[in-house]
């Protein structure tokens, strides 16, 4: 690897995140079912040749384990007071020892990045600027930092709001944060900025203006309001959620699958839709769900942790729990719940039924209101249906149990004992029948009581 190719996110997520009002530290909160930090960590991993350094404040082991466990190598840097965004940024230092290449300076709270924009910075920092910066034009530029450009439209320094003229803050455009600095650069500015500022605070942004100084190169490229969006609130968390799943049903759609409300359907960060798949109203995919082309998945469904395999039905109201995989061609109808089962091709639960640590063989059909099971309060045991087995309503199969290829099982049987293949079992008592009973109880309670029951 060339070592001008190396890129080093710092990734800055030391903010107490005071406003989320939440013991959860704030790039822990979830967006389309993955922690925001994990959002930001997936565009580093975007990146050619890159790799992340953390910054969090000090009792933040909950989100240096989480980084450690999306990505080994994320290095864990600690800002043990929080002083500033330059100050946190040079706490990485000891961790980039090469010091080649191009480091990001990202915001772990700003999960809405493109990835292409990163890129651009990073391709623009390598060719032609030692600092580039991401800025954008908001619509109300509130209390944004302002990019002040000089005469050749080069950028000559960034100032705060809080210390910004009222000529500087007339400015429009914005400082979105993320910079890319080239490294052999970086750590020298970073120790240089101070903090005689009306905040009292070691601003990331002062490196700019120490570096045109020394005649380096600062560049602006420019992105969407959108994708610098930070969020420091429940209601920036929803903001961020909603923005998040726009864009996954616009990926669904761009992949061939039909959404017949994409507004009511929820996706997470993971969700693989096939070719030709049609998804019905109010239907939320949790984490880890995959489906095959050509599946229909039917209204108010709810899936997790499950995969769906070419032309298989759910729903309408199915929950497909973790574990479950429903094969090629098989239905699974209304009110019916699967856990860890596997629903082998052509079988079919269509109502009612709940089915879980449990194999269902090719072609079988499961009739309704079937029960396995599986649970003592201690343990979970199995259940194996054979492939072409009928199940009769309402029956419950009491685990550990294997009901053999074929086989019939009377509708309302508990079963207990495994049966055989191709064998009929059921548990029933004898039905008794007497007959004129009931005319005969009417006529007896109607004399005495004197009227008749309306
Ligand atoms: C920052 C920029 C501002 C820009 C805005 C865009 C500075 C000084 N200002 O302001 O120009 O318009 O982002 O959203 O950089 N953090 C630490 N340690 C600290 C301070 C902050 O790790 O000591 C982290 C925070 O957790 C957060 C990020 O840095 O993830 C940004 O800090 P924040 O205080 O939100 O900066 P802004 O005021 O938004
Ligand atoms: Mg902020």
């Amino acid at each position: 690897m060339m070592a001008r190719e190396t890129v080093t996110a710092i990734i800055l997520a030391a903010g107490k995140g005071t406003r989320m009002k939440s013991r959860l530290p704030k790039v822990l909160h979830r967006i389309a079912g993955r922690p925001m930090l994990g959002h930001v960590l997936s565009l580093v991993d975007e990146i050619p040749n890159a790799r992340s350094v953390l910054v969090v404040g000090p009792d933040m082991d909950e989100v240096a384990t989480y980084a450690k466990g999306v990505a080994p190598d994320t290095g864990i840097a600690v800002q043990a007071e929080q002083l500033g965004t330059a100050h946190a940024a040079l706490m990485a230092q000891s961790d980039i020892s090469d010091r080649e290449g191009v480091v990001l300076v990202i915001f772990g709270d700003t999960p809405l990045m493109h990835p292409e924009t990163l890129a651009g910075m990073v391709r623009t920092c390598r060719d032609e600027a030692e600092i580039v910066v991401l800025g954008f034009r908001p619509k109300d530029p509130a209390a944004y930092g302002r990019l002040v450009l000089d005469e050749e439209d080069a950028l000559q320094k960034i100032v705060e709001f809080k210390d910004a003229s009222e000529a500087e803050k007339g400015i429009a455009l914005c400082n979105g944060g993320a910079m890319a600095v080239r490294a052999e650069y970086l750590f020298d500015l970073l120790s240089r900025v101070g903090n005689e500022n009306a905040a009292g605070e070691y601003y990331l942004p002062d490196i700019v203006g120490l570096a045109r100084a020394e005649g380096l190169v600062c560049r602006v490229q420019e992105g969407e309001e959108e994708e610098v969006q930070g969020v420091n609130s429940r209601a920036d968390l929803a903001m961020a959620e909603a923005v998040m799943q726009r864009r996954l049903r616009h990926k669904a759609m761009a992949d061939g699958a039909t959404l017949a409300d994409p507004a009511s359907v929820y996706f997470s960060f993971d969700t693989v839709l096939g070719r030709d798949v049609t998804v019905g109203q109010n239907v939320v995919f949790g984490p880890g769900v995959r489906i095959a082309d050509g599946a229909t998945i039917k209204p108010f469904s709810h899936l997790e942790g499950a995969t769906v395999a070419e032309k298989a039905e759910v729903g309408p109201f199915a929950r497909i729990r973790p574990g479950s995989s429903i094969g090629a061609g098989a239905k699974i109808g209304n009110f019916v719940e699967t856990k860890k089962a596997e629903i082998q091709e052509g079988a079919k639960v269509s109502h009612l039924s709940y089915i879980g640590d449990a194999r269902v063989g090719a072609h079988a059909n499961i009739g309704a209101g079937t029960i396995t099971c599986n649970y003592d309060g201690y343990n979970k045991f199995f259940t194996d249906i054979g492939a072409g087995a009928f199940v009769g309503s309402n029956s419950a199969l009491v685990a550990p149990v294997k009901i053999g290829d074929g086989a019939y099982l009377g509708s309302g049987s508990v079963i207990t004992k495994d049966v055989t293949p191709d064998a009929l079992a059921f548990t029933r008592p004898k039905q008794v029948e007497k007959s004129g009973w009931a005319s005969a109880f009417r006529a007896k309670n109607e004399s005495a009581s004197g009227k008749v029951k309306d």
